[in-house]
């Protein structure tokens, strides 16, 4: 490595990671999520930042450590996630490995009880696409990467939401198996040049090799 206060391949590079979950309040008690640990997002904000970049991480509620040199910006529902990516920008790259939730419901004051009634239904509304935002935006960052978490057709699907978001990349993930909360991870990478298929590796080492790719690219 080199010597401390030596450049660094993204020395003066500003970058935006989001990582981890949403949690989506029913009531002051309760809330939907989904299964992301945010192991691959903080992995790759920290590789990103071990090669010299200033990186914003904006976090969904996770129980990881924030790697050395990363910002974090604590946030829990897609849209305080989507007000924190405004509020980091300007950047030259944005990862975008949240698993943002898809929908909200318009969460109730009191906590909700029984009472002996039918159970609630959950009025659920969609949440904004933040990376789809982001890649619409005037200030919209030089190279922007998005994940695509699928159970089936993982590539077709990855390919589809590249162009359907304006992402540069795609990393796309089956996460059928054990990915998500697991420690390794099988990506296919999907730029405007094809399909790249990654070998299985810990998450850490797609982060690190992930973060290559950008430098090359920035
Ligand atoms: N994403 C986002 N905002 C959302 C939903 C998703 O920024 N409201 C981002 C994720 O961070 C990821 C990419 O979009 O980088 C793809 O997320 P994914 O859930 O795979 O795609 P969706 O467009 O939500 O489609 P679906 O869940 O229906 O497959
Ligand atoms: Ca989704």
């Amino acid at each position: 490595a080199p010597e401390s206060g030596a450049p660094r391949r993204l020395t003066g590079k500003r970058i935006l990671v989001t990582a981890g979950p949403t949690h989506e309040p029913i009531d002051p008690v309760r809330y939907i999520a989904n299964r992301s640990s945010g192991k691959q997002g903080y992995a790759i904000a920290g590789a990103l930042a071990a090669l010299g970049a200033k990186v914003t991480l904006v976090s969904g509620p996770v129980t990881l450590a924030t790697p050395p040199g990363v910002t974090r910006v604590d946030v829990e529902t897609a849209q305080e996630m989507a007000n924190a990516v405004a509020q980091a920008l300007p950047a030259d790259a944005a990862v975008m490995v949240a698993a943002v939730g898809d929908w909200h419901v318009e969460a109730a004051a009191q906590k909700l009880k029984k009472e002996g009634g039918a159970p609630p239904t959950l009025h659920l509304s969609e949440n904004p696409d933040i990376l789809a935002m982001l890649a619409a935006s005037p200030r919209r960052p030089g190279l922007v990467v998005g994940f695509a978490a699928e159970t089936e057709q993982v590539v077709d699907h990855a390919v589809a939401k590249r162009t359907r978001k304006g992402a540069d990349w795609i990393v796309a993930n089956d996460v059928s198996g054990d990915v998500m909360g697991g420690e390794a991870n099988a990506i296919h990478l999907v730029t405007a040049d094809g399909v790249e298929h990654w070998e299985r590796l810990p998450k850490e080492e797609v982060a690190r090799r992930l973060a290559e790719r950008i430098a090359d690219a920035l």
